[in-house]
C-alpha cells in the first residue's frame, strides 16, 4: 500500500468525490449568491472515468472515498457507481453523503453495492422550516429515509445539521433528544461562509453555544476520538442510544489533521475546501494519461495542500468561488 503524504506530513488517504452537481433541493447556504452556475454536461466525469481516477487514487495511498454531489442520489445510475467503486482492491470504506430525499428508495439497493453508511444532511426536524431552508415540502420523506438507511445497516447515521441563527438554533435541543432514542449520531456544524453572501456574520452560531444547548438537555461525555469521526469532536447523552458531535470548521482549526482531497464533478482536485486552488485530473485522463501518470497527479495535489485556512468567525473573507454545491462539503 502507497502512502500519499503532503509537505506538512498529514497522511492523505480521503477523496470525496462530487459526482453531479445538480440538486433537488435548494438549500439557503449552499446556492451561491447570484445562481448557479451549472456545469455543461461534457465537462462532467462518466462512470468510467470516475472509476478510473478512483482506481488511480486508491494506488495513490486513497483509502476512504465519500460520494457527494450536489445531490449524489439525483444522478441516474448512482447505484452501479457504487457498486464498481467498492469493488476496487484496497479500497475499505466507501460512503456517501445526501440529502435523504431518496434515500428511502435507495437506501437497501446502496447497501447490496457496498456503500458503508451514509450521513444525511438535515438542518430541521419542523416541516414548515424544512420548506423555508430547502424551498420543498420534504421533511417526513427525508425522516423516512434515514429511518430506512438504518434499518438496512448504513450504520451509524450521521445527521449534519448546520445551525443558523434565527433560522433553527432552537432546535438544537430537540435533535440533541433524538440520539436518546435512536441510534443516530447528530453532527451540529459551524455555518461556513460559503455562498459569498454577507449575511454569514448575522447566522454564525459558535460551536460553544450549541454545546451549551446540548448539555441542557443532559450530562455530555466526551467519546474516544476514532478516525471514522473526521473531524467531528462526538459525545454523548447519558443512556442515549445515538451520539451528538461537534464540527467547528471556523472556532477550532481542523486543518492540521486534514486527510482529505476533494475531486469536482468536472474533474478537478481541490486541495482544501477554503483554497480555490484545483488541479486538472480530467484533461489528463481524456488526452490518455496512464495509471502512473494519474497518481502522480493525486501525489502533486498533496504536495500543493496548503498548511490550513485562514478564516476564523470573526474575521471571515468572502468567498465568492465555487458554491458549495459544486464541490460537495
Ligand atoms: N457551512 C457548513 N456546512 C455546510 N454544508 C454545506 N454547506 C455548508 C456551509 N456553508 C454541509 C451540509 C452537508 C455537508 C456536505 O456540508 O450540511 O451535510
Amino acid at each position: 500500500m502507497n502512502i500519499l503524504a503532503d509537505t506538512f506530513s498529514r497522511k492523505i488517504n480521503y477523496l470525496r468525490i462530487s459526482i453531479t452537481d445538480h440538486c433537488n433541493l435548494n438549500c439557503l447556504y449552499c446556492v451561491p449568491f447570484g445562481g448557479r452556475v451549472r456545469v455543461s454536461h461534457a465537462e462532467i466525469f462518466s462512470y468510467e472515468e470516475i472509476v478510473r481516477v478512483c482506481e488511480a487514487a486508491v494506488l495513490a495511498g486513497i483509502s476512504k472515498l465519500r460520494i457527494t454531489g450536489g445531490e449524489p442520489l439525483m444522478r441516474k445510475g448512482v447505484v452501479e457507481l457504487c457498486r464498481m467503486l467498492s469493488g476496487i482492491q484496497g479500497l475499505e470504506s466507501l460512503t456517501l453523503t445526501t440529502n435523504g430525499v431518496r434515500l428511502r428508495e435507495l437506501a437497501p439497493q446502496l447497501r447490496d453495492a457496498g456503500v458503508q453508511r451514509v450521513n444525511v444532511s438535515l438542518d430541521t426536524l419542523r416541516p414548515e422550516r424544512f420548506r423555508k431552508i430547502t424551498g420543498y415540502n420534504l421533511l417526513s420523506q427525508v425522516l423516512t429515509g434515514i429511518s430506512m438507511a438504518e434499518e438496512v445497516g448504513l450504520h451509524p447515521v450521521k445527521i449534519n445539521t448546520v445551525v443558523m441563527r434565527g433560522l433553527n438554533e432552537d432546535e438544537i435541543e430537540d435533535f440533541a433528544r433524538l440520539t436518546l432514542e435512536e441510534p443516530y449520531h447528530v453532527r451540529f456544524i459551524e455555518l461556513m461562509p460559503f455562498n459569498g453572501s454577507s449575511e454569514h456574520q448575522s447566522l454564525f452560531v459558535p460551536v460553544e453555544e450549541m454545546v451549551k444547548r446540548v448539555k441542557r438537555v443532559g450530562d455530555l461525555s466526551l467519546e474516544p476520538a476514532l478516525e471514522s469521526s473526521g473531524p467531528a469532536r462526538l459525545c454523548s447523552l447519558p443512556g442515549a442510544k445515538g451520539k451528538v458531535g461537534f464540527i467547528a470548521p471556523l472556532s477550532y482549526h481542523f486543518c492540521g489533521s486534514c486527510n482529505r482531497l476533494r475531486l469536482t464533478a468536472d474533474g478537478k482536485l481541490r486541495t482544501c475546501l477554503f483554497s480555490e486552488q484545483e488541479i486538472d485530473i480530467k484533461g489528463p485522463l481524456r488526452a490518455g494519461a496512464s495509471t502512473e501518470e494519474l497518481v502522480d497527479t493525486y501525489r502533486l495535489a498533496a504536495m500543493r495542500k496548503p498548511h490550513g485556512h485562514h478564516l476564523n468567525s470573526t474575521h471571515v473573507e468572502k468567498y465568492f468561488g465555487r458554491g458549495m454545491q459544486a464541490i460537495g462539503g
